[in-house]
């Protein structure tokens, strides 16, 4: 048995979120951790909303809200889309937390006791015209490096070289494009040159188990390992635990600083909601626990290089050495597991242009597990992938409908009609011996890929058992044997019960719900494979906020379960809904009509 951490990218606590957020990391990372706890490992899955810096000032300034305001609307907002998405956080928090505060400042504090945070007086970027802060990400300009054009003051997308506004050529304001102007500022930095050696040790090691381009991207960021500024001049984040600091109302915790580190304070917090406090160390501390990150591409500098020198430096681990703080030995990510761009139709999602599709509009005319069969077999794994209308309706009607909703339908109706439960087999061809065989063997197949993170693999070796399940149940037609041979009929349908049985597991970390359905169906008792839900929770004497949280024990195994003969079966209802041609033009009538 396995400790493993699942630890998917935390949502700006910005905005509902729409399908583009979800397909990439979300929904996997549920597949993978679904996966992962019916092999039988100790699972942890955490996160919550990124609720600090800019992003979440902006977007306050823009609703005429505070930052708080903000952050507790969409806070509630976002719990409650993933969890209609079915996603099985053991917690799903929010950085604003009491917990996460103590955990962010203890780091710093640790960090900089081990010499790998100083003080530097530096430029720092004000709007002429406003006289506030420039936030880094709200300047753009010529990437000093590649010579890209849209760089932005804190990363260059092109090259993903990590910036500071000062350097960009020709800056100038996304919000106004005005010219800022750059005054003179006391901030910390983190050193990363510090970990330049033991961070390219660490992701060589990492060849061969992560995604290519993962790691050749993590790779070429150590080409230039800069010193990273981790405060800010903001009133809306952590504030920094030094004398002279901790009361200032306009210096703060550079908010991804804060962000990453909320993997371990959700985990601390999970603990101590569970009743055993240091219950969060068995994926922390014990050198064997595993912990996979999953995110989309624009994250990998702080996962595969920030994060991981944070960690290192608070071990003492960097070229300064030093010695770990009161949380003990942090372990390093064993997979940062990165995808690609999902896009709408041809176009970058974008709530403003109204290129979107939120998912709860998405869920309230549509199937969830409609949505995470597209995202497992079609999403944005490898490569940048648009999402169209037209190729949902098909992938649902002809892959999810047709193929595996057809199979449970007309095998379990069948089976009803003529029986009315599941049938014993009587003595087995080898034919059947061999369908059931190959139908065991899927399970070490898609488990592989499921372990290395290959969704489109997974699925469609999943998808491939229930083709020939299919087409099994066509061959020997046991419509034709109702007169001529009934006991050889039971046989079939025996089988294609079973085969039936063993792709609704297989199936279950992509579609748990109609995986679910077919469990009852079948004669299962209980809950198959967990959902999650939302509780009301606070720390003492604070205003309270919602948490997805749930107990994900079901029955389900990652193995071949033998059906049971004599129990009772019911004409079933279908899985799945077909979309008939007229959800294409409403759906992209709805995105024209808005834009
Ligand atoms: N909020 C960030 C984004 O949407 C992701 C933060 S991931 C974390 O890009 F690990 F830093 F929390
Ligand atoms: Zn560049």
């Amino acid at each position: 048995m396995r400790n493993i951490l699942a630890a998917p990218a935390w949502p700006y606590a910005n905005g509902p979120r729409h399908i583009g957020h979800v397909s990439g990391f979300g929904l996997p990372c549920d597949m993978f951790s679904r996966y992962q706890r019916m092999a039988g490992n100790r699972v942890l899955m955490v996160s919550g909303t990124d609720e600090h810096g800019t992003p979440i000032q902006v977007q306050a300034d823009a609703e005429g809200v505070t930052a708080r305001e903000l952050a507790d609307r969409y806070n509630r907002v976002i719990a409650e889309d993933l969890t209609s998405l079915g996603m099985t956080y053991d917690l799903f928090t929010r950085t604003t937390t009491r917990n996460h505060y103590a955990v962010v400042q203890e780091m710093f504090t640790t960090l900089l006791k081990n010499g790998y945070i100083f003080p530097k007086t530096t430029l720092g970027a004000i709007s002429p015209s406003t006289g506030r802060t420039l936030p880094d990400r709200y300047i753009e300009g010529t990437c000093p490096i590649c010579g890209y054009d849209g760089a932005r003051g804190d990363q260059c997308d092109n090259c993903g070289n990590q910036l500071d506004p000062a350097d960009l050529i020709n800056p100038r304001s996304r919000i106004n494009g005005e010219t800022p102007v750059f005054v003179e500022a006391e901030h910390y930095f983190l050193d990363l040159p510090a970990f330049a050696q033991i961070l390219g040790e660490w992701l060589q090691s990492k060849a061969g188990s992560w995604r290519p381009n993962v790691l050749k991207f993590s790779l070429n960021l150590l080409d230039d390992l800069q010193p990273r500024a981790i405060t800010r001049d903001l009133d809306w984040g952590v504030p920094v635990p030094l004398d002279g600091w901790r009361d200032r109302p306009d210096k703060r915790i550079y908010v991804w600083f804060d962000a990453v580190i909320g993997y371990l304070s959700a985990s601390v917090e999970w603990a101590r909601r569970s009743g055993d406090p240091d219950a969060w160390r068995a994926w922390w501390n014990a050198p064997d626990a595993e912990a996979y990150y999953f995110m989309g591409k624009d994250n990998i500098v702080f996962h595969a290089e920030i994060w991981p020198a944070m960690l290192l430096g608070y071990d003492g681990q960097g070229s300064k050495g030093g010695s770990p703080g009161p949380l003990g030995t942090l372990n390093l990510p064993t997979e940062v597991v990165s995808s690609e761009y999902l896009t709408m139709e041809g176009k970058k999602f974008s709530s403003s242009r109204s290129v979107v599709i939120y998912v709860r509009d998405f869920l309230s005319r549509y199937d969830v597990d409609a949505l995470r069969y597209y995202v497992a077999i079609a999403g944005p794994e490898n490569q940048d992938t648009d999402f169209t209308w037209s190729e949902f309706v098909r992938r649902n009607n002809d892959e999810l409908v047709a193929t595996w909703g057809n199979l449970v339908n007309r095998a379990v109706s069948f089976a009803a009609r003529n029986i009315g439960s599941i049938p014993s087999a009587g003595s087995l061809t080898g034919f059947d011996q061999s369908m059931l065989e190959r139908s065991r063997a899927a399970f070490a197949a898609v488990g592989g890929h499921l372990e290395s993170s290959r969704f489109k693999f997974a699925i469609s070796e999943a998808m491939r058992t229930v083709a020939e399940a299919n087409k099994y149940f066509s061959e020997q037609a046991p419509w034709k044997l109702r007169e001529s041979d009934p006991e050889r009929m039971a046989t079939v349908l025996h089988v294609a019960l079973q085969l039936v049985d063993d792709a609704k597991t297989l199936l279950t970390p992509f579609l748990p719900r109609s995986s679910e359905q077919v469990y009852e169906m079948l004669g299962g008792a209980g809950v198959w494979s967990g959902m999650p839900h939302i509780e009301e929770v606070d720390e003492e004497g604070a205003p309270s906020y919602p948490v997805i949280t749930g107990s994900y024990q079901g029955a389900a195994r990652w193995e071949s379960s033998p059906i049971r003969p004599g129990t009772p079966l019911a004409v079933p209802k279908p899985l799945f809904t077909k979309l008939g041609p007229e959800v294409v033009d409403s759906e992209l009538a709805r995105l024209g009509q808005t834009s």
